[in-house]
């Protein structure tokens, strides 16, 4: 069974982290999530890939090239205007071949493909959306149900008072081709507002099943941190390059930390960082590859991509720091989501 891994969102509620960069290559746990999502799904028996790419599809296709280096197999396909999720799908037929499984690329989780595979050929469905619990559905497709988990009504994004369960779409579907025929081609097409919809209205089975294990859609910057306090706190658990040490503290290679910094776990921090003198890291921290943490300087519940300095004494607490972004000394960041165009800017 391949894999269609709908990659080709721009990341609006994310930026400017997403402002040049696909969200599902913003980094989890110091590797970009697209990364875990492969190897996880490869756990599970897929090799071969398509991933739909649209919004700096570069960024990924440099990233992967033909998948290799990771053991599978992937291929590409670009839009040439956005498609929307059921576009995207459609636009993907020529190289899909059979029963697939289609993900959005930017939902972290640790879901059984396998499970949601035997739902879905014990009900005979057409497609079986993989489902979660949530407390507040407003942001999401929520489902109604029938006794035997067909899926009677879905609907994108209600008001939450109007929301017909908290039931809703994790964004990972079991799909028959047949579904292709009910997706017009060449105009965007939303699977969540009008396939699913029109294909419940036409009787045919669409059948909700639960995904089990971790869930969580990374979509805004809160959740985005919240996603890496779960990985810290071990709720989420994914395969990390950096060695535990001990009591919640995780360092990867080369990392120099001088006498008298502190790590204050739980705190991830990559491989070949520099932490000075006197420096505090954590608690929440996640500090990425090759990372510079100056003398005195504190960063608290904040996640630090590749290749940044926090200078002298500087202090960041609750913030989200692109690659490569420079932080002058004694500056004091609260609550920012920075990130830079070109590297080596100082803010
Ligand atoms: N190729 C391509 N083209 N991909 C797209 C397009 C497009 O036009 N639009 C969105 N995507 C990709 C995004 O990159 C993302 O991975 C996925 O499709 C879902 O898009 P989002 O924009 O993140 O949707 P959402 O989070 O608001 O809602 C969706 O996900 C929820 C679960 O996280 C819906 O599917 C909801 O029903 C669902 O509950
Ligand atoms: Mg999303």
């Amino acid at each position: 069974m391949k894999a269609l891994l709908l990659a080709g969102g721009f990341g609006t509620r994310m930026r400017p982290l997403t402002e040049r960069l696909p969200k599902p290559m913003a980094p989890v746990g110091n590797r970009p999530w697209l990364e875990h999502l492969i190897a996880g799904l490869k756990e599970q028996g897929i090799e071969e890939f398509v991933i739909a790419v649209k919004h700096f599809p570069e960024k990924i296709i440099e990233h992967f090239g033909d998948g290799a280096k990771w053991g599978v197999k992937i291929r590409y396909t670009n839009e040439p205007v956005p498609l929307g999720t059921a576009g995207a799908i459609k636009n993907a037929e020529p190289l899909l071949d059979g029963r697939f499984v289609a993900v959005n690329a930017d939902i972290v989780h640790r879901a059984d493909i396998r499970s949601l595979v035997r739902e879905h050929e014990r009900t005979g469905a057409l497609v079986t959306i993989g489902l979660v619990e949530v407390a507040d559905p407003s942001q999401f497709g929520v489902v109604e149900q029938a006794e035997d988990g067909r899926i009677v009504r879905f609907v994108e994004k209600p008001p939450r008072d109007e929301a017909p369960s908290n039931r809703i779409n994790a964004g990972i579907y079991i799909m028959e081709p047949e579904v292709l025929e009910a997706i017009p081609a060449g105009r965007e097409v939303s699977i969540e507002r009008e396939t699913f919809p029109s294909l419940i209205a036409a009787g045919r089975r669409v059948q909700g099943a639960d995904i089990g294990g971790y869930w969580m859609d990374m979509g805004t910057s809160e959740r985005y941190r919240r996603i890496h306090w779960d990985l810290l706190d071990g709720k989420l658990e994914l395969p990390l390059a950096e060695q535990e040490r001990g009591g919640g503290i995780r360092i990867g290679e080369d990392t120099e930390i001088a006498q008298g910094a502190m790590l204050v776990p739980p705190v991830l921090v990559g491989s070949r960082v520099k932490i000075g003198e006197r420096a505090v890291v954590g608690p929440y921290a996640v500090i990425g590859d090759d990372c510079v943490i100056g003398r005195g300087a504190r960063v608290t519940h904040s996640i630090l991509w590749d290749r940044c300095t926090a200078a002298e004494a500087a202090q960041l607490n609750r913030c989200i720091v692109g690659s490569g972004l420079k932080i002058g000394a004694r500056h004091l960041l609260h609550e920012a989501v920075v990130s830079v165009i070109t590297e080596a800017e100082t803010i």
